[in-house]
């Protein structure tokens, strides 16, 4: 199993230690990245990768190894300390960068049989908006299965948190490990995503959306026959 964590922090704290024990549990083969650390650079705002192409993006190149990285993986985890009750400013900043890929512009096809999983820690709430803010991206982008943990650790760092609280963890994420594992392989998307697929194919046959992603669905075999998660 191919696993991409994508760390909303560049500090090896709580949510660190939370994202790596449901890794641990998974098994396989683990890339991560640290953000800021492995993306600094805020969208420009430019419209370019909507527009024209993701490639004309200032940040493409950077990007690029996140990208590749979120494509070949099977099981996609997304942590972020809650900060003033959101994902950090570094995740939000790395998921603006995939608005293209939103499924309304041009998905990526593989999103459709992934599994990913959104981790938030806090000391003491906000843990529902933060993990909405990374499952907002993850269903527009069309991942196929959908999993959501969060701890309210009650503490600032992970040597304060209680044995009792990482117990908690361990159980809750080894219940979701369990469930990954066995839907490894077999993933479609819900009914849910597929309304909302079928919704937008029928704007784009309509030609009300832009030429450039009407483009795209059509050469995906979309607006025929073609569905992202059938092979
Ligand atoms: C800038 C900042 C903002 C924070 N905002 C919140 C918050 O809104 N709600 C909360 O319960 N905890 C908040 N916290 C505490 C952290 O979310 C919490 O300690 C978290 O578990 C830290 O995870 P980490 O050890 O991975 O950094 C904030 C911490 C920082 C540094």
């Amino acid at each position: 199993m191919k696993i991409t964590i994508i760390h909303g922090q560049s500090h090896k704290g709580s949510t660190y230690n939370m994202a790596r024990m449901l890794a641990g549990k998974l098994g396989g083969e683990v890339k991560e990245f640290f953000l800021p650390r492995d993306l600094s650079e805020y969208c420009v705002g430019c419209t370019g990768c909507i527009m024209k192409s993701e490639k004309s993006c200032p940040h493409y190149e950077r990007l690029r190894p996140i990208t590749e990285a979120i494509d070949s993986a099977d099981v996609l985890i997304f942590a972020s300390p809650v900060y003033v009750f959101h994902v950090t400013g570094a995740m939000k900043t790395l998921l603006d960068h995939y608005a293209y890929r939103w499924m309304l512009h041009r998905p990526e096809p593989s999103m459709f049989v992934k599994q990913a999983v959104c981790i938030s820690t806090a000391a003491g709430s906000g843990t529902k908006t933060a993990n909405k803010d990374i499952y907002d991206s993850l269903f527009w982008w069309g991942v196929g299965k959908i999993y959501s943990f969060s701890s309210v650790v009650a503490a600032m760092n992970w040597e304060s948190v209680s044995n009792s609280k990482k117990a908690e963890a361990d159980k809750a994420l080894g219940a979701i490990a369990r469930k990954i594992r066995k839907n490894c392989g077999r993933v479609k998307p819900g009914l849910k995503t597929r309304g909302v697929f079928f919704f937008l194919r029928r704007l784009h046959k309509a030609k009300i959306l832009t030429l450039n992603d009407r483009q795209y669905w059509k050469k995906m075999g979309w607006l025929d026959g073609g569905r992202p998660w059938k092979k």
